[in-house]
């Protein structure tokens, strides 16, 4: 079986892409430091895929235990790395921390896959790199905008890093992956989001306040330039994001990529925030109250992708609909409720 090492692979997409993995007869090894994300997702994964994957709780900054990790298992074929913090917020107040986190675990694992001559290499970034695109359906080919937090600083660095890195060692391969907005969870409920205190995403705060942990949803602002004056994003399914990265492992294996190669992962279709909430009360039946106040600072009125790129190169589209995908957000926050009441008693 081909190994694959997964950092970050208890988090929110590394979890799903896990469970694409193993259903893909990959043979899945994660090191996570659980600073987002809870063991219990091994369990699990096992429960849906029927393998538990090996899993090691490090931390990836830590050089030296990643390289004990990798020494153990000097078969990897491919790394997907996850691993980041990705609270953009948090990234304004604590700037050192992402830029230390989220930078020296790319620079570590770079210099990892040179030393034991790990040749690919698929990195998590974000349609945060284009800000407002002067076009939209946004391409591949639209140029970065100065980020807007550190945390965005650290996706385009971290593109930036791997390219340098690639063409300076003809043996590395890499695929970027940009994704949109995910959302959803896995069919089975088993895996989902997992916010930390108050969710600052969208969909978590919806299905919250839909399950009454919350009063009231904040729309940010309704004076926009779209048809609604909501903000409009490009909503992707968390299973669909997570099998477009099997693809990606397998392009890289297959020796298809001559260094690095970028993709949009997205629907193609712009959403605005209340249509979002409107769709979810239809399919649900659940009221969501909200109110509207005033923009959020830093916000882009609208994003949404043009996939095509990664339609035609890797024969991916994304297949959910986003009625299914609200559902399946709704059956994991019930389900997330239904444990915690169970917990509780
Ligand atoms: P997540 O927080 O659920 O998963 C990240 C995982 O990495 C967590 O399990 C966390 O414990 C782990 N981690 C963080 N720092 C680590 C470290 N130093 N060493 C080991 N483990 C560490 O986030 P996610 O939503 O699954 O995001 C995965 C990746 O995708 C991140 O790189 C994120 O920046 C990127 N991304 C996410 C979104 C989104 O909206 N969710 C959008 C675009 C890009
Ligand atoms: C979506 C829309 C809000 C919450 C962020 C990061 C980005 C990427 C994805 C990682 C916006 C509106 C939200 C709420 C609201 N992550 N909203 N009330 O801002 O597109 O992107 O996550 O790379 O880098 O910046 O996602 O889910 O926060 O917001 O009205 O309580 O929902 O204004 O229009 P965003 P989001």
């Amino acid at each position: 079986m081909t190994k694959i090492l997964v950092t970050g692979g208890t988090g929110y997409i590394g979890s799903h892409t896990v469970v694409e993995l193993q259903n893909s007869g990959y043979e899945v090894v994660i090191v996570d430091n659980l600073s987002n994300s809870d063991i219990q997702v091994l369990d699990r994964i096992e429960k849906i895929t029927g393998i538990r994957p090996v899993f090691e709780n490090i931390d990836c900054t830590d050089f030296m235990a990643m390289t004990n990790f990798i020494e153990k298992h000097n078969d990897i074929k491919a790394i997907i790395h996850f691993a980041a913090s990705k609270a953009v917020g948090e990234s304004v107040e604590n700037p050192l921390l992402y830029y230390s986190n989220n930078l020296f675990s790319l620079v570590h694992l770079l210099k990892l896959m040179q030393n034991f001559k790990i040749s690919n290499l698929v990195f998590s970034s974000s349609c945060t790199v284009y800000g407002q695109p002067d076009e939209l359906p946004v391409t591949e080919s639209a140029p970065i905008k100065p980020a807007l937090s550190p945390y965005g600083n650290t996706k385009q660095i971290g593109e930036e890093i791997i390219r340098d890195t690639i063409y300076a060692n003809p043996d590395m391969k890499s695929i970027i992956l940009r994704y949109f907005n995910p959302i959803g969870a896995h069919q089975t409920a088993e895996i989902g989001e997992l916010p930390n205190g108050i969710p600052n995403n969208l969909l978590p705060f919806v299905t919250q306040t839909a399950a009454g942990l919350r009063k009231e949803l904040k729309v940010f602002g309704d004076d926009y330039d779209t048809p609604d004056g909501s903000c409009i994003r490009d909503y992707i399914n968390v299973v669909d994001l997570a099998k477009a990265h099997v693809i990606a492992v397998q392009r890289l294996l297959d020796k298809h990529v001559r260094d690095v190669e970028t993709f949009n992962l997205g629907t193609g279709r712009g959403l605005s925030v209340l249509e979002i909430i409107k769709t979810f009360e239809e399919v649900t039946g659940v009221k969501v109250p909200y109110k509207i106040v005033d923009r959020r600072e830093g916000d882009i009125e609208k994003v949404w992708a043009n996939p095509v790129y990664a339609n035609n190169v890797l024969g991916w589209k994304s297949a959910e609909t986003v009625e299914d995908t609200l559902r399946s957000a709704w059956a994991w926050e019930q389900k997330l409720q239904m444990n915690r009441k169970n917990s509780q008693n």
